[in-house]
């Protein structure tokens, strides 16, 4: 059977055990996916949407599909700072990975999203990214007698704004990974190298405070806070949805899985490295009345830093680049 699929139903018939942190991943129970009722994992739901997410017809030009900025070869995101979208209208963010994102309790950088269902309206409205309208796409998919069929298969029904919707968050949620160095570790199988091991301890070390805001099963505590990235954002984060001036650059704490391979970094991918991400934490970040009080400016040998950096690398789940689940075909 497919891992991804696997997981997935395994998570679902363990049920709706009570929702609780995980310090680490190796915690036994991983915690339930939250996955509506009309929308019950299937390898049906799983195959519709998948057609879904290579489909460039969601564009408005045909050109741009979702698969174009979330590469499966790039762990479902990519490495621009940010990436242009129907008519190449340039993009604003840096677009996240999507492995593990069933787990995430709200959608985008700022959280203004509640479900996978919901966030598929988001590019696909956005005139930066599809600059489409749904009823115009599920007219157009459900002329294709292939996908009009598997939709039926999946729901029961034709292509619609329902079934799309739908079938794109199904199949969202079964992009499952937990095989990285570190989980195999945690689960006692391997041993992390050394340099990863004492990068481990540092990144969930009171000096660096890394771990208070990144742990959990997917390295975050899903807390929306200002990691000290400017004085004057650009980009407002949270104070987009509030217009509260107190929620000014403050941004969902970002999964680190893979990360070693999401360059560049931070919601408008300003950073280039993960040493520049480091560089950034230990000097303490901007001065901004929002910035969180973790980030306080630290000391690192060059060591010290390397072995953080192995321990981010160690959060590779590389297995997911060979895995037909994630594939295209
Ligand atoms: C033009 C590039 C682009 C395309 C096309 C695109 N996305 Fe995204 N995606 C992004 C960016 C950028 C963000 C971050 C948006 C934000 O924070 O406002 C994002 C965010 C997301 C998120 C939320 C991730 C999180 O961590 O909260 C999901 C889920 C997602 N996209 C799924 C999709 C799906 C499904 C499609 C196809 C229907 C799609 N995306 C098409 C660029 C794109
Ligand atoms: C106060 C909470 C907090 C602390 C402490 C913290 N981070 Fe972050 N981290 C964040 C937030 C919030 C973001 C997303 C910021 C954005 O989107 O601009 C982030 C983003 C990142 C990213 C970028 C991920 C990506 O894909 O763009 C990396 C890497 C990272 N942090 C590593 C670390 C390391 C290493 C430490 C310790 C030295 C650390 N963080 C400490 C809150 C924190």
């Amino acid at each position: 059977m497919r891992r991804g699929l696997y997981i997935a139903l395994a998570f679902f018939f363990i049920g709706c055990a009570k929702d609780h942190t995980l310090e680490s991943p190796a915690e036994s129970a991983l915690p339930a996916m939250y996955i509506p009722a009309d929308n019950a994992l299937t390898t049906e739901r799983f195959e519709f949407g998948k057609a879904l997410f290579f489909d460039e017809r969601l564009s408005s030009d045909n050109e741009v599909s979702c698969a174009s900025c979330h590469q499966p070869s790039l762990f479902f995101a990519n490495n621009e700072a940010t990436t242009p979208g129907a008519n190449q209208v340039p993009g604003t963010r840096n677009v996240p990975s999507l492995i593990n994102i069933g787990y995430s309790p709200y959608f985008t950088r700022e959280g203004g999203v509640p479900s996978l269902e919901m966030q598929v309206s988001v590019p696909v409205q956005e005139h930066n990214e599809f600059n489409s309208n749904m009823l115009e796409i599920a007219e157009e998919l459900n002329a294709d007698p292939e996908l009009k069929a598997m939709s039926m298969e999946a729901y029961g029904e034709e292509v619609t704004p329902y079934t799309i919707t739908r079938g794109l968050a199904n199949y969202q949620r079964h992009l499952n990974s937990f095989n990285s160095p570190y989980d195999q570790a945690l689960r006692g199988v391997i041993d992390l190298n050394a340099s990863a091991e004492r990068g481990q301890a540092l990144f969930f070390s009171e000096r660096t405070q890394c771990g208070s805001c990144h742990h959990g099963i997917n390295l975050t505590s899903n807390q929306i806070v200002n990691n000290g990235l400017y004085e004057n954002y650009t980009d407002p984060g949270l104070q987009r949805l509030t217009n509260d001036p107190s929620d000014e650059g403050k941004f969902k704490v970002a999964g680190l899985r893979n990360v070693a391979f999401t360059a560049p970094y931070m919601h408008d991918g300003s950073l280039a490295t993960l040493e520049e991400v480091i560089n950034h934490y230990s000097s303490g970040g901007a001065s901004h009345t929002n910035k969180d009080s973790r980030i306080q400016a630290f000391d690192l040998t060059e060591q010290e830093k390397q072995d953080l950096i192995s321990f981010l690398e160690a959060l590779t789940d590389v297995g997911v680049l060979e895995d037909p689940v994630f594939r295209e075909k």
